[in-house]
């Protein structure tokens, strides 16, 4: 089985930044083993090469905690998932990229077909990381519940307690969600896909469109206005964005939020931040490092306070308003496999007319 195994430092310069797969090039080797063709690969200048689709302020503060740590220094290429996914597809053969930092874990297929991935390993990330949530070259950071969002003084949240309950015929008119483009409703339909097949998930994406309050607009911020203007009682929408509104400097989106409150379903839809190394990444030393300190309770703590999203290092305090959610029950998803459907789910969302 291919995964994330176990690599120290000291094995890492002799790497094979090569292959992936290979289940006995870590802990026996060091750096003394003559391994030039390997060695004369590796890189230990202290520069990383990061693509990143990430959009949060606290990234940044992250990336200067680590080069004050390491003293490597970060080159950051910012763009879209689907355009960064498609440069680091085109570099394939000498990759400028080490790291791949993301949401969704739906793309984690689709580089794993690609061949872009490389298995890079950390006893460090195996400790902090459960194995849920890693794979081959790849490592979740956090995650994001995608949950149902409800008007406080219209609902009686107990009323509700599935994702099919939003394709109640009660619910006609209320329903607000964001486009089907967007990434986050591909992974939600996707994980339905996989999880209760085809039919069932255009059931569900069907009824959900049947009961829209207005077409498709806007991001999941825009759903929680919307809801509160009285344009519907019940959204899609991630945690996290809660949060960030709970938190805003903007009054508006404070006052939003303690309008709103969330439904987190029965088998949530967990929605992964994850980094990923690059096979035959430059500095792959400089990457395993990365990861490491991004799967560390520091890192963890600062992702979980600013950015509301859920640490997954079981050692790290889980801050409010997170706490107040914990004690859900998440879906039994395969993060490496979720990718595959997501062809299924758009050809739905295309079918039931969700825009
Ligand atoms: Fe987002």
């Amino acid at each position: 089985m291919r995964r994330f195994m176990a690599l120290t430092l000291a094995s890492v310069f002799a790497l094979s930044i090569s292959a992936c797969g290979s289940t006995e090039k870590t802990e026996s080797e060091s750096a003394d083993t003559p391994a030039a063709e390997e060695s004369a690969e590796a890189n230990t200048d202290p520069v990383l090469n990061v693509y990143s689709s990430r959009h949060y302020d606290v990234d940044k503060k992250l990336y200067d905690m680590f080069t004050e740590e390491t003293g490597i220094k970060l080159n950051v290429v910012e763009g879209k998932a689907p355009e960064l996914i498609e440069r680091l597809t085109r570099e394939k053969a000498a990759p400028e990229a080490d790291v791949f930092l993301t949401v969704g874990a739906e793309s984690i297929w689709q580089l794993n077909e690609e061949g872009i991935l490389g298995d890079y390993t950390s006893e460090t990330v195996e400790k902090n990381i459960p194995e849920h949530y890693r794979g081959t070259g790849w490592m979740g950071v956090a995650s994001r519940a995608r949950v149902i969002a409800y008007v406080k003084d219209q609902v009686d949240p107990s009323t509700i307690t599935s994702y099919a309950d939003l394709t109640k015929p009660e619910w006609k008119g209320q329903v607000l969600a964001r486009s089907s483009e967007s990434g986050y409703n591909q992974a939600l339909l996707a994980s339905f896909v996989s999880i209760d097949g085809v039919e069932k998930a255009t059931e569900w994406a069907q009824g959900v469109t049947d009961n829209f309050g207005r077409e498709p607009k806007g991001n999941d911020r825009d759903q929680a206005k919307a809801a509160v203007a009285g344009e519907g009682k019940l959204a899609i929408m991630n945690s996290y964005y809660w949060a960030l509104m709970d938190k805003s400097s903007d009054p508006e989106e404070k006052k939003v939020a303690e309008q709103i409150g969330l439904i987190f379903p029965e088998n949530t839809h967990l929605n992964l931040s994850y980094a990923g190394i690059i096979k035959d990444a430059k500095h792959a030393e400089n990457a395993v490092k990365l990861m490491e300190f991004l799967s560390g309770d520091k890192a963890q703590t600062l992702i979980a306070e600013e950015n509301g999203e859920f640490p997954l290092n079981p050692e790290t305090t889980v801050p409010e308003p997170q706490k107040s959610w914990l004690g859900f029950k998440a879906q039994e998803l395969d993060f490496n496999e979720l990718g595959k459907h997501i062809s299924d789910a758009t050809k739905i969302f295309g079918e039931v007319g969700w825009k």
